[in-house]
């Protein structure tokens, strides 16, 4: 028998503060319900100006540290759209923070939304290499887009950190993946823009296409019928995007269509992200995470997971919760650190919105904003400066 792999704990950080998508609807003169209803989001998480990747990425990070110490981790993985360095990987700030070893390797891994997934796969490969190592995932993205752009209300920002082990504690990843690659410009961020540009119309349709190729091939690797799995997490660049690529799976694969069993099937994934908004590639861990610390029994349920990067990459594949996994959750402190935001008005959204990474200034100090472990300082001959703030 193989030893079962997968995430052994997870953990999220988030901007500190958040902005109500009324705002924006009265910016703009749109209706709110075309944001709560039409595209599901109701809240954005946003950046302080001395919190980034780094900083949310180590918060999240912190808690699985905290709880499991440093031993058997071997290996970092910094999935993230939002690179602070052409070169210098984000995780390596990370390892630093945390006073992780010097025996470990540490990478970044981009493409769009879907790299952390890419890390995910990658890290159950090194455990069954070695059952005794534990590699730690880092998710950490900001999502901006053009004022009065289509995209606009769907920004956000947010990290996910998993420790990936044999045993896990959490949920098996099983083995066996349906994977897809297409060369398309749905979205995309060129050198040196803060913003993304997107064709909106066309992602849509960009995802829902991943899903159906990525689910034929999963089934033609023989994995699970869709009947086996009881919930689905989707990257979700808005809630409303789940809903459409499940109808699509699950039209695709042969499943149920009955609207309330869809519904089911995805509601408490929804529940995180529609008041965080896109956190690009963390959004679908963070799905799995608003399931987990749902109300809902979840031990022995088949999760199927369809992770979407506009580019675009996609990959369909299983997780299996496990029994107990509850004793090891941490929805109350979750759900406080979302009460905590400090919510922003519309002229201190614009002040971020126009905030750009000062790194190119050589000597910066950022104003001491964020209630985080972990503060960007500011910039001394052209290099970034963490710190504790504990
Ligand atoms: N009440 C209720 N619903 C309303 C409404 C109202 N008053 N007004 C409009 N709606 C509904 C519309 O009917 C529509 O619903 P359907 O899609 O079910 O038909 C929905 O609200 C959105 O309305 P529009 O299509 O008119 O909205 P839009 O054109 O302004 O923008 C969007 C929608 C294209 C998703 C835009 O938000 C966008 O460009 N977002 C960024 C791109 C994106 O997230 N793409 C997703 C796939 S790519 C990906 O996943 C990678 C990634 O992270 C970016």
């Amino acid at each position: 028998m193989t030893t079962p792999i997968g995430i052994h704990d997870l953990a999220f950080a988030t901007g500190s503060r958040v902005l109500d998508l009324s705002v924006i609807a009265e910016r703009l003169g749109t209706e709110l319900e075309k944001y709560t209803i039409g595209i599901g989001q109701e809240r954005m998480s946003i950046t302080a100006a001395d919190e980034d990747v780094v900083t949310m990425g180590a918060a999240a990070a912190k808690q699985i540290i905290d709880r499991h110490g440093v031993e058997g981790i071997r290996t970092v993985l910094f999935a993230t759209e939002t690179g602070i360095d052409q070169s210098k990987a984000a995780g390596v700030y990370v390892h630093q923070l945390l006073d992780l070893p010097a025996t470990c390797r540490v990478v970044e891994l981009k493409q769009a939304c879907y790299s952390a997934t890419a890390a995910l796969q990658f890290a159950t490969a090194l455990v069954a290499r070695d059952p005794r190592q534990r590699v730690l995932v880092i998710a950490s993205d900001v999502a901006r887009y053009e004022l009065d752009s289509s995209g606009e209300p769907t920004q956000g920002a947010g990290a996910v950190a998993m420790l990936v082990a044999s045993d896990p504690d959490l949920v098996v990843i099983e083995p066996g993946s349906g994977v897809f690659t297409s060369d398309i410009m749905d979205f995309w961020r060129p050198n040196g823009r803060v913003t993304a540009l997107v064709d909106g119309k066309y992602s849509i349709r960009a995802y829902l296409q991943a899903v159906e190729n990525a689910w034929s091939d999963y089934a033609a690797q023989g994995g699970f019928p869709i009947s086996e799995f009881s919930r689905f997490c989707y990257h979700q660049p808005f809630t409303k995007m789940a809903s459409k690529a499940h109808r699509h799976l699950i039209k695709t694969a042969g499943g149920d269509l009955d609207a309330g069993v869809l519904d089911a099937q995805i509601a408490p994934t929804l529940k995180y992200n529609r008041i965080i908004g896109n956190t690009y590639t963390a959004s679908i861990y963070l799905a799995l995470l608003s399931l987990l610390d749902s109300d809902e029994e979840l031990e022995g349920a088949k999760i199927g997971f369809l992770s979407y990067g506009s580019g675009s990459v996609a990959e369909f594949f299983a997780g299996t919760v496990q029994p107990g996994y509850r004793q090891h959750l941490r929805a109350e402190e979750n759900r406080a650190v979302l009460e905590a935001r400090v919510p922003i008005d519309a002229a201190e959204y614009l002040v971020w919105h126009e905030r750009r990474d000062p790194s190119g200034l050589g000597e910066f100090t950022l104003p001491n904003e964020t209630p985080g472990p972990f503060r960007l300082a500011g910039f001394t001959d052209l290099k970034r400066e963490y710190t504790s703030t504990q």
